[in-house]
């Protein structure tokens, strides 16, 4: 009986500190050097992506926006905030402004965002509702069996040597 009461409150201690933390979640995905928010400048302001990815030749990546770019905007909007004061700041120096990387895959696989682009697939596809999201996270996992899964469904190669240099 005793040993049920004990369980009973740690299950109930267990209890609150579930919800303590749902009540005040933290946004998932990496804390960046400036709080950006896709759900403000893709969604609200309807900001295309390619404003600030713009996929540099040959398109293997999609490339970020500098800080130079961001001020073509905002040495008028919002000039006074924290946030933009700090990106005022690496567009002087001219530094690059390190952020965290959501999705990376090793160097020793080959990917072109452009030819999957060019297949028809699109953001979505392999980076989920960027327009809804406060805070950059990993919304769909990119590893080997899901470019497997896809290529398989879409009848691209599935040889080791279409993604992968000959290893030794
Ligand atoms: C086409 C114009 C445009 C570009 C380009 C742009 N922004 Fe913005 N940004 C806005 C607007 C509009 C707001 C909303 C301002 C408001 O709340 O009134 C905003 C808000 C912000 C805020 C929130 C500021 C605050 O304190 O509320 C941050 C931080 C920010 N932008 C960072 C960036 C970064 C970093 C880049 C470059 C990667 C960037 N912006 C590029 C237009 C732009
Ligand atoms: C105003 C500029 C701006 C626009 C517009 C924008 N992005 Fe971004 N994007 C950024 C910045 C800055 C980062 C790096 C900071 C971060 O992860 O939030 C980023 C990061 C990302 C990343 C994570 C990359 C990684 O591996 O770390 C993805 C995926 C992405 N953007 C997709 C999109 C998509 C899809 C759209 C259009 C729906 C879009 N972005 C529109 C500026 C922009
Ligand atoms: C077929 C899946 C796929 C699609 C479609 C896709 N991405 Fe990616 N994305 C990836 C992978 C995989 C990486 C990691 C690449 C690496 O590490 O070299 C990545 C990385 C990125 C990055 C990080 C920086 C960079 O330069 O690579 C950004 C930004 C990004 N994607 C934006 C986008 C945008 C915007 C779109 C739509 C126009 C898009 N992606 C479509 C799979 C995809
Ligand atoms: C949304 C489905 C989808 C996903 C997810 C996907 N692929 Fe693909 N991929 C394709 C299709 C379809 C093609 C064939 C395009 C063509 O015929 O030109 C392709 C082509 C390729 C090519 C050849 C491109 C070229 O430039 O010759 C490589 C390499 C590749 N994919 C690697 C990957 C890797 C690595 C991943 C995971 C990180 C991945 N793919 C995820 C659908 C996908
Ligand atoms: C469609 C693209 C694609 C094809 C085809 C592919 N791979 Fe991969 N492979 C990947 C990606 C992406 C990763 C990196 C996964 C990650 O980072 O989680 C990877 C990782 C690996 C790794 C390292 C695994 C680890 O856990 O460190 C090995 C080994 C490997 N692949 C072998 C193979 C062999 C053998 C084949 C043929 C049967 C093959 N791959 C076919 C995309 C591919």
């Amino acid at each position: 009986m005793k040993t049920f009461l004990q369980l009973g409150c740690v299950f109930a201690a267990c209890l609150i500190a579930v919800v303590a933390q749902t009540e005040q979640q933290p946004l998932p995905g990496p804390q960046q050097p400036i709080a950006f928010s896709h759900k403000l400048h893709a969604g609200t302001q309807n900001l295309k992506c390619a404003t600030c990815h713009k996929n540099p030749d040959p398109g293997d990546s999609m490339g970020l926006a500098t800080a130079g770019l961001c001020m073509q905007c905002h040495s008028d909007v919002k000039p006074d905030s924290p946030e933009i004061q700090k990106l005022a700041a690496y567009a002087k120096d001219n530094r690059e402004i390190k952020w965290r990387r959501v999705y990376q895959i090793p160097s020793y696989v080959f990917f072109s965002h452009r030819s999957h682009l060019t297949a028809g697939a699109t953001c979505v596809t392999c980076h989920g509702e960027v327009k809804e999201m406060a805070q950059m996270y990993k919304a769909k996992e990119i590893n080997m069996a899901s470019c497997m899964n896809c290529h398989q469904a879409n009848k691209a190669s599935t040889d080791c040597l279409f993604c992968h240099e000959k290893m030794n």
